[in-house]
């Protein structure tokens, strides 16, 4: 049966996407589908099989510059899209390497042996709730907390960070509303001018912080913009918020269906293993794209130029070609060389601290709550289909 072009907007897909892929890629790797964007012209592919991702990820014929031209047409002034995130060489490599320079292994582990005693802080607020929310109340706050304490930005405006954020994740989502990209202009204003004022205090007084790095690694090399300091720090935020929130809610929810592995988290804690685990069974990115920058074939697929190519990570995550029973969860799984972090050179610059947060994050709750339970019920899941995640998850302990 000739299958219809797959489409990113099937509601199908928000509630459980697994099932639609599995039609897909078992029919072909790539399939043509859905455009994603509002305003974007040209035809869009979608990759399904593993071994397919891997080798268009790492393909030069593809790049990142121009995937959101439709939407840096409306913009005044620099925004996430200019980041490295979507950007190509030399421009990417340059700027990567720059970064690299202050977010080094370092610099995170300077905040690793913080990492337990800001998720106790988050979930001190909840001691005398019966219920809450473990999405909003505690995945949310928690890597704001992080990422804030890193850059050395005022734990105090975590409310604001968190706001901005997310209306900047939803614009570099799939959308079909116009009024996602005006919420995102509006944020990006309002951040880049907070930001500009902390990059001019830590010029005039260094600190011991991740802001300070990128500003002296500008100096040093003289080749960091201001305006390119203050993109690289909302690519920061708005890369290691929304994507670890969903690492911790989607992480728990998968828990929850297996009542094995959750009474194992909850006795043993959970491993660097288990995370990665979490990472490929219901992956909080669940898809990356490319912009076809000459024809391009794959997997007998003729991709014209100008195409853009979106790789299913999530749909990658669960080929049966690389990952024996790919729908059970097993926290013990190994070798598990999922894609949550994307491939190539774009792959995801935070991976370590996004392990070290999921870990901490659900530990932490176990050992504090040891009695945690989830309210069973369908799940609400978020608009959107890039960024996988609930919208409430309640908890009684
Ligand atoms: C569970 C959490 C996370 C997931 C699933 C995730 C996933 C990803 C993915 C899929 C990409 C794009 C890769 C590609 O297109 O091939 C990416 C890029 C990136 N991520 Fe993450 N990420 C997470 C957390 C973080 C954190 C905590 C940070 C830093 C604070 C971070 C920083 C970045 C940056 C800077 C890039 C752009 C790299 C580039 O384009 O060269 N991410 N991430």
């Amino acid at each position: 049966m000739e299958l219809p072009p797959f489409d990113p907007f099937n509601e199908n897909l928000r509630l459980n996407p697994y099932p639609t892929y599995r039609r897909y890629r078992e029919a072909g790797p790539v399939h043509p589908g859905r455009v994603g964007q509002p305003g974007r012209a040209g035809e869009t592919w979608y990759v399904l099989g593993y071994a397919a991702c891997v080798q268009g990820l790492k393909d030069p014929a593809l790049g990142r510059a121009g995937l959101y031209d439709h939407q840096r047409a409306m913009a005044s002034e620099p925004s996430v899209l200019d980041s490295i995130l979507l950007i190509d060489p030399p421009d990417h490599t340059r700027l990567r390497r720059l970064v690299s320079l202050a977010f080094t292994p370092r610099a995170v582990e300077r905040v690793m042996p913080q990492l337990e005693a800001m998720a106790q802080e988050v979930l001190e607020n909840l001691a005398d709730r019966a219920t809450w929310d473990v999405i909003g109340d505690f995945a949310f706050p928690f890597p704001v907390t992080v990422i804030s304490a890193l850059l050395g930005v005022p734990l105090g405006d975590r409310g604001l960070i968190r706001q901005w954020s997310r209306a900047l994740t939803a614009s570099i989502d799939v959308t079909q509303d116009p009024e996602t990209y005006r919420r995102a202009r509006d944020a990006n204003h309002a951040f880049r001018a907070y930001l500009r004022e902390m990059v001019q205090a830590r010029r005039r007084q260094p600190q011991d912080d991740l802001l300070t790095a990128l500003v002296q690694a500008q100096e040093a090399g003289d080749r960091l913009s201001e305006e390119e300091l203050i993109t690289m720090v909302t690519l920061l935020v708005v890369a290691g918020h929304e994507t670890t929130v969903n690492l911790i809610g989607n992480g728990l929810w998968a828990l929850w269906q297996h009542p094995a592995g959750w009474a194992q988290v909850q006795r043993e804690g959970i491993t660097d293993i288990g995370v990665d685990e979490l990472l490929r069974y219901d992956s909080s990115v669940q898809a990356t794209s490319r912009l076809a920058l000459h024809p391009w074939e794959l997997e007998g697929a003729h991709i014209p130029a100008g195409s853009v190519v979106i790789f299913l990570l999530g749909a990658a995550n669960h080929d049966p070609a690389v990952f024996a029973n790919p729908d059970e969860l097993n926290l013990a799984r190994m070798p598990n060389r999922h894609l949550a972090f994307g491939g190539g050179i774009h792959t995801c610059l935070g991976s370590a601290l996004a392990r070290a947060e999921g870990r901490v994050a659900l530990n932490a709750l176990f050992q504090q709550y040891p009695q945690l339970h989830l309210e069973t019920g369908i799940p609400r899941w978020r608009p959107g289909f890039v960024f996988r995640g609930l919208e409430s998850l309640r908890a009684a302990t």
